[in-house]
């Protein structure tokens, strides 16, 4: 069973369908910590609700930038975590985290990338006028919401349709492909190669294959 970590900023509604997903045996995974870097994160209590340790490890309460994700990333290790699912987390990772968790470690995107990475993707595609937008599943790299792509779903945006409102539908498609990555991760069907990502067929061991 896949040990999994989940970092969070805010109300925590990606978190709570993968603590549901694994509630009722959706992967073959359990969340074992949630990270908030808010003290006010929804999240936290979503934890709680769950019987999932919940840790604040707020930026304030380091000395700096750097220290704070290795504390974070430490955090993790200590625990044995295996596959860390940023989920509505507002901070860039950088190389503390990425040492430990290249390849292990997940992204969920309200838009389909490359297309609007960054904050507020529904508004982005709102503006800019697309037909088409969505939700993305993604490794996390170096750079900002642009790692090797897990899954992505399609929404229609709609005449009328405001940032909420589009933001609104491309959640319901979020709760749903979240957990549908984290299952195909912990069935070890996830390959990387390069900006590619293979899916596998059906095998046991979890972990991604680099
Ligand atoms: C989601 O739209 C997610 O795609 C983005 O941040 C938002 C977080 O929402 N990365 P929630 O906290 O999971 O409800």
């Amino acid at each position: 069973m896949t040990k999994i970590g989940v970092l969070a900023s805010g109300r925590g509604s990606n978190f709570r369908a993968l603590c549901e997903a694994a509630k009722r045996g959706g992967f073959d995974g359990k969340i074992i910590v949630l990270v908030a870097d808010q003290p006010g994160a929804g999240a936290l209590e979503i934890a709680r609700e769950f019987g999932v340790e919940a840790l604040t490890m707020s930026p304030g309460d380091f000395p700096s930038r750097e220290a704070h994700e290795e504390g974070i990333a430490k955090a993790l290790e200590e625990r044995g975590v295996e596959l860390v699912c940023l989920a509505g987390y507002m901070r860039i990772v950088g190389a503390p985290m990425l040492k430990r968790f290249f390849g292990r470690m997940l992204n969920i995107h309200p838009a389909l990338l490359p297309c609007f990475p960054g904050l507020h993707g529904q508004k982005q595609a709102v503006a800019h006028g697309v037909k088409v937008s969505g939700a993305t599943v993604h490794f996390v790299d170096a750079d900002c919401d642009a790692g090797p792509i897990i899954i992505q779903a399609p929404v229609p945006v709609e005449e009328g349709d405001t940032a909420d409102t589009l933001a609104a539908r491309i959640l319901k498609e979020e709760h749903r492909i979240y957990p549908e990555a984290v299952k195909l991760f912990c069935e070890g069907r996830l390959k990387i190669t390069g900006r590619r990502v293979q899916i596998l067929p059906a095998r046991a061991s979890g972990g991604a294959k680099k």
